[in-house]
């Protein structure tokens, strides 16, 4: 199957999604606080997104035979890794959290999320972060017509490992837009000048997620979603969907103009 190429009416569609996703990790910060559930966060999340008119695309969500997700977003803490179960876990101080969204708005799906600080957190959890949030950013800049997908993971892998961390391999970025998960796969490790060739109207998510210890991730048999570092060390993620342009890219879930 080939990657799709966005029309402008999809792009349009999938642009106003993403901002509406950028929106609620904004909202949530508030509640990213100690004392406050995971399952307290996903309610104020479901709130806002049913407030702006939107669906949330993992409520329900199934996979390779998993049990559908019973989350509005995800939330994994410390070592958790991604596809935390918003649950009774209680947040704490120097708790690092990530915030996984992803909307249904008119059809359209955008996807995104961030790592937020529980009141004060470690010397060495603070750099996990910025590391984390820097392999997103080299890999945003991979993003132009002509270059190739590899890319994007060799550069992120090459940074992140010199730093002594590990690149989770098991999950990747994935087209979005028309449907939640399309093609490609997008992989946070790699070789360069590999991979197809990026093209303007192609739409995907880069989201590197990078371990403190070991890349390797064993899924919990209970919930059958939450993905936890083997070594139980921290893991920290960001996302964003990109756009492909003719002359480079468009960060649609970055409404605050990082990028
Ligand atoms: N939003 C995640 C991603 O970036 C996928 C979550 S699927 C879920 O691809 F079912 F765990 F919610
Ligand atoms: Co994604
Ligand atoms: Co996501």
């Amino acid at each position: 199957m080939a990657i799709k190429i966005k029309t402008s009416e999809q792009i349009e569609g999938i642009r106003k999604s993403s901002h509406l996703a950028a929106k609620v990790l904004k909202h949530l910060e508030q509640y990213v606080v100690t004392g406050n559930t995971t399952k307290y966060i996903n309610d104020k999340a479901l709130e806002f997104i049913t407030d702006h008119g939107a669906k949330s695309a993992t409520l329900g969500y199934k996979s390779h035979g998993s049990p559908a997700f019973s989350g509005a977003i995800c939330t994994s803490p410390n070592e958790v890794i991604c596809h935390g179960v918003p649950n009774d876990y209680t947040l704490k101080d120097g708790d690092i959290l990530n915030i996984d969204v992803t909307t249904i708005l008119n059809g359209y799906y955008g996807d995104t999320c961030k790592m937020y600080a529980v009141g004060k957190v470690s010397e060495s959890a603070q750099s996990l972060i910025d590391v984390t949030r820097e392999c997103l950013a080299i890999g945003v800049k991979q993003c132009k017509p002509g270059n190739r997908f590899g890319n994007i993971g060799y550069e992120i892998q090459q940074y992140a490992e010199a730093q002594g961390y590990g690149v989770v391999w098991q999950f990747c970025g994935h087209g979005v837009g028309i449907k939640f998960h399309e093609e490609p796969e997008v992989s946070h490790i790699g070789q360069k000048n590999t991979g197809k060739r990026m093209k303007p109207g192609m739409i995907f998510t880069i989201e590197p997620m990078i371990n403190e210890g070991i890349a390797e991730c064993i899924v919990d048999q209970k919930d059958g979603w939450t993905a936890r570092t083997r070594d139980y060390k921290l893991s920290a993620q960001f996302e964003h969907t990109i756009l492909i342009t003719e002359d480079g890219c468009e960060c649609l879930t970055d409404v605050y103009g990082e990028y």
